[in-house]
């Protein structure tokens, strides 16, 4: 190459990497000057792009020595507009912030944080026990026929338990609300094949009047396992187990005979009290014993109304309040404070859900 092509290059190199450019570039001050810049200095029709074309006209040695000074000279170009976009960006951020009034050093509101509700929380651990013991979760619905509430469950026709004084009946569609989480062994029983070992937790509903230890509107959780040769000393041992864990591992229990039309035999299971340990008080009535839940062998009639043989098939069956569980382990005095939604109340019970 002749040393005139060399010079040529050599004298249009300086004449870019003079400190004018430089200049031109930290005085941009709008975004818009400075991409026109950059496409004056970079952009395919610039001075620097056809520098980099001209390599290809000289010498093999000059092509090494310059080819990297032009590279670098094209970096550090790119590099001073970049710096330079950010400055400008920044600023305009700094000036939109100022039109806004915002004042980013205040201390940022803190979210409040949910909780459960402490019905919530009960139901979760007696579910929790249970399911640990085996029991795997079933649901139903609110709005029931009277087969699944009453019928299946050898409840007849005329028995109180239909009676309108407890029983919303939705007249018009010809259904009920249920009045008790049973109507779900019905519904799980018909869905499986035996064995099987189920809870269902839920709302049920019941035409009351209102006072402290009554509510129309309330929770219970249904137990319900079916196997062969299930006797009830694997009831007592399992309500038993149940309760212990639940509340406490001196919890003494006792079960009464009494009667359900859907479990034969069947029993009232009591705790000791849990406020006074027996000695009597108030909350026991001074009995010294809390009733807590109704339970009861599998009834033949019920495993007919779901095609089981009960000459096969026995189980055992048990459903109790989660309100009056809550009650005696929160020492809450009135049912309808868990109602109320009063957030007093409601913050005592701080389990916080993140
Ligand atoms: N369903 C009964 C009630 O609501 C409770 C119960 C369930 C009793 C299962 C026995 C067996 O009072």
């Amino acid at each position: 190459m002749s040393p005139a092509t060399r010079a040529r290059w050599e004298a249009a190199f300086k004449k870019i990497s003079g400190g004018l450019i430089r200049g031109h570039v930290s005085g941009a001050e709008t975004i818009a000057q400075l991409d026109a810049l950059r496409v004056n200095l970079l952009g395919r029709k610039s001075a620097l792009t056809a520098l980099l074309k001209g390599l290809k006209d000289l010498s093999i040695e000059d092509r090494r020595r310059l080819g990297p000074r032009a590279q670098a000279l094209k970096a550090e170009l790119e590099d001073l507009i970049a710096r330079r976009r950010r400055e400008l960006e920044s600023a305009a951020d700094e000036a939109s912030l100022e039109r806004l009034d915002l004042d980013l050093s205040l201390p940022a509101a803190v979210p409040a944080r949910g909780r459960l509700h402490p019905l919530t929380q009960t139901l979760q651990e007696m579910a929790g026990i249970l399911s640990l013991m085996g029991f795997s979760w079933a649901e139903g619905p609110h709005l029931e026929t009277e087969r699944y509430n009453f019928e299946a469950l050898n409840i007849p026709k005329h028995h109180a338990a239909r009676d309108l004084q407890d029983t919303f009946y939705l007249a018009d569609v010809g259904l009920l609300l249920r009045t008790h989480t049973s109507p779900v062994q019905i519904r799980s029983m018909e869905s499986a094949r035996p064995p099987l070992r189920v809870i269902c937790p839920g709302r049920v509903f019941r035409h009351e009047a209102v006072d402290a230890a009554h509510c129309a509107v309330f929770h219970q959780i249904e137990g319900l396992a079916v196997d062969k040769g299930i006797s009830f000393a694997d009831l007592k041992g399992t309500i038993q187990a149940f309760l212990q864990r639940l509340f406490g591992a001196d919890t003494k229990t006792r079960f009464r005979p009494s009667y359900f039309p859907f479990t034969e035999p069947s029993a009232e299971v009591d705790v000791r009290c849990i406020i006074c340990g027996g000695s009597g008080c108030p909350a026991c009535k001074r009995s010294g014993w809390i009733e807590i839940m109704g339970a009861g062998m599998v009834h033949p009639n019920v495993f007919r109304a779901v095609d089981y043989d009960p000459q096969t098939w026995s189980g055992f069956a048990f459903g109790m309040g989660v309100e009056r569980v809550a009650i005696l382990r929160l020492g809450v005095p009135d049912i309808r404070l868990f109602y109320e939604n009063d957030l007093r109340f409601l913050r005592q019970f701080d389990e916080s859900i993140v």
